[in-house]
């Protein structure tokens, strides 16, 4: 029997279009060649920037782009742990990746309960109150990996509510947010948090 890997969401080949990449990369070569194949911009190209900040309703300036999410982990954990080293709570179980990237650090992970609808906000909130030194929150609120739940609006107030209360740092991994077929996606937690500017 061949083994189904939860392990990781990788694209269906069937959806990779190499034609439309390259004509994006013949565009933005013919447009700014001499900047970006040059150092360029340390968070990344300056176009690319304003369009991912339009959507997310962000000043461009807050926008780093990576080799994918996975690398923005890495960039993350490393500055978030040595500003604030601690705990990582996650959610259990989680993306298998983060995981081995923190205890290949020896980084002490504690994994939070989850019910039908994902992170149980109670369950937060129990680690917060027993007063451990926490880096950051790592969770996946939309189409987790590997449960695939979803964190209704309602507890996503909670836990942002949460939050603040206890100054907690939340890192929000959103990688399958748009991969939705049906329903009202409900807002990301950076949103109900207010991080706009
Ligand atoms: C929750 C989660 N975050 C991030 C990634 C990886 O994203 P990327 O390929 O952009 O590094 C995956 C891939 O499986 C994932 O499931």
């Amino acid at each position: 029997m061949a083994p189904i890997s939860f392990a990781r969401g990788a694209p269906s080949p069937s959806c990779l279009d190499p034609e439309l990449v390259a004509d994006c990369a013949r565009v933005a070569l013919a447009r700014d060649g001499t900047t970006i194949l040059s150092y360029g911009a340390g968070g990344g190209y300056g176009p690319l920037r304003d369009v991912l900040a339009r959507r997310h309703d962000v000043d461009p300036a807050r926008i780093f782009l990576t080799t994918g999410g996975l690398q923005g982990f890495v960039f993350y954990a490393a500055v978030q742990l040595a500003r604030r080293p601690g705990r990582v709570l996650v959610e259990g179980p989680t993306y298998d990746r983060p995981l081995k990237l923190l205890r290949w650090q020896g980084i002490d992970v504690v994994a939070l309960e989850m019910d039908d609808e994902g992170l149980v906000p109670d369950a937060l909130e129990a680690e917060l109150e027993r007063g451990h030194e926490i880096s950051f929150l790592y969770t996946i609120p939309t189409f987790q990996n590997p449960s695939g739940r979803t964190i209704g609006e309602q507890r996503r107030i909670r836990i942002v509510e949460l939050a603040r209360a206890y100054g907690l740092d939340v890192l929000e991994d959103d990688p399958y947010g748009l991969v939705r077929y049906e329903g009202t996606a409900p807002p990301r937690l950076h949103v109900l948090e207010g991080a706009r500017t």
